[in-house]
């Protein structure tokens, strides 16, 4: 049998630098296995994943009930489409229903998809049952916000990079500041407001945590509008935050909740929207859907993943181990002059860099901390996420946290 010649991380690298289009910025580390809280790269060298795919992965690398339910469900029946039932849709719908407590699900691949689903859903209920003139619903949504790079979703961004040169751009969106309830009262005494688009935590624009009350207030606020109180969840939901959604912090249940990421423990695209009958009822055959949604690998696979997150107590363990890493990480702060500040809820955090927004620090500090077996980006250049799988044991923790110590000291 031919020997087949095992690549470096450079030659890695330059393999995706030239055949792959640039559209991310990758950390030079090339991974080859997970498992659980740790990735290998292709050299042997072990790091803590501290990003999680972007929250993805929760329940740690590789999980085995999570692969076993997709072997399994893949030697069997992979995708039927919806053009036919299969025997695993219905039981994942009433599955997933129950379990976050809404009438129904549609089901969707990645959490861009979730969201532009949630906007046609959002409109569609606005024409038909609101009332709204055809053409004329307007959803509001924050200024730095993160939902996706579709065509429409980046016509309501205001991060340059997402937007420019890539006009015309979908109408229909009025942009307030975030954490500002007096703004959205303003916009919501506007005309034609069908409903709200919200990140519980704004997780790439640099983790930030609104002030206690706000996405109470926001869902009364709708409620009292007749508006649509929906809740972009695809990073902060499924126990990333110290409980099982970021909105249960404030005992907010949204009108449509969208889901991503970690519905499936990063093992398989999977995404979700949920609403109760009233509004997804309007949704009927031919007008929305996705030939991969809700497949039979998808639905195992996300059953698995909402297992683990409920069996293992992730809600509770990012809860506990959140408050031990921000209470360590604020006695780094206080030890060093670069770091100003660390903030977020759960195992969703950040730490702000003593440093200009376009510094390249945070990312040298990433670099550093690969070196020293830490594997966490930058999402501006002064901030860094820290979002490790929730599988995570206290004393892992706590050698991060001397991992983050030692990178500092030597900057
Ligand atoms: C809040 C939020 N919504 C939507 C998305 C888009 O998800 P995807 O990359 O799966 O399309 C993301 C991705 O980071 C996100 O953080």
């Amino acid at each position: 049998m031919e020997t087949v010649q095992k690549l470096s991380s450079d030659q890695l690298i330059q393999l995706e630098d030239r055949h792959g289009a640039h559209n991310y910025h990758p950390l030079p580390v090339v991974l080859e296995r997970g498992e659980g809280v740790y990735v290998w790269d292709v050299e042997g060298k072990q790091y803590y994943d501290f990003l999680s795919a972007y929250s993805a992965v929760n329940q740690g690398h590789c999980h085995p009930r999570i692969v076993d339910a997709m072997m399994e469900q893949s030697k069997t029946l992979t995708l039927t489409s919806r053009a036919f039932h299969n025997n695993v849709l219905g039981v994942y719908e009433k599955y997933v229903t129950d379990y976050f407590g809404f009438d129904k699900v549609l089901p969707m691949n990645t959490g861009a998809e979730a969201v532009e689903t949630a906007i046609k859903l959002c409109r569609k209920w606005a024409y038909e049952v609101k009332g709204i003139e055809e053409n004329k619903a307007k959803i509001i949504v924050c200024e730095n916000n993160f939902h996706g790079r579709t065509t429409t979703i980046i016509s309501f961004s205001n991060d340059p990079d997402a937007r420019k040169n890539f006009g015309p751009y979908t109408g229909g969106f009025v942009k307030i500041p975030y954490n500002d309830i007096d703004a959205l009262k303003a916009a919501l005494a506007e005309d034609n407001v069908a409903g709200f688009l919200v990140e519980p935590i704004q997780g790439e624009a640099g983790v930030y945590v609104p002030n206690d009350g706000y996405l109470a207030e926001a869902k009364a606020l709708c409620e009292s509008n007749g508006a649509l109180f929906i809740a972009d969840e695809v990073q902060t939901g499924i126990a990333r935050t110290g409980r099982l959604l970021a909105v249960d912090h404030e005992n907010v249940k949204p009108d449509v909740l969208i889901l991503g990421k970690a519905i499936s423990g990063g093992a398989y695209p999977v995404s979700a929207v949920l609403a109760n009958d009233a509004i997804m009822n309007v949704i009927k055959p031919g007008q929305h859907g996705s030939t991969f949604g809700g497949n039979p690998v998808a639905a195992k696979v996300a059953m698995a993943a909402l297992d683990v997150v409920k069996d293992e107590k992730l809600s509770e363990r990012a809860e506990e181990l959140g408050q031990l890493f921000r209470a360590e990480v604020q006695k780094l702060v206080e030890k060093y002059d670069l770091l100003k500040l660390v903030r977020g809820k759960g195992l969703l955090n950040a730490v702000v860099i003593n440093d200009s927004e376009d510094s390249s620090t945070a990312w040298d500090i990433c670099m550093k901390l690969r070196d020293n077996g830490m594997l966490a980006k930058p999402t501006h250049g002064n901030i860094i996420r820290f979002a490790p799988p929730l599988v995570m044991t206290e004393e892992q923790l706590l050698d991060c946290v001397s991992i983050i110590d030692k990178t500092l000291a030597d900057f």
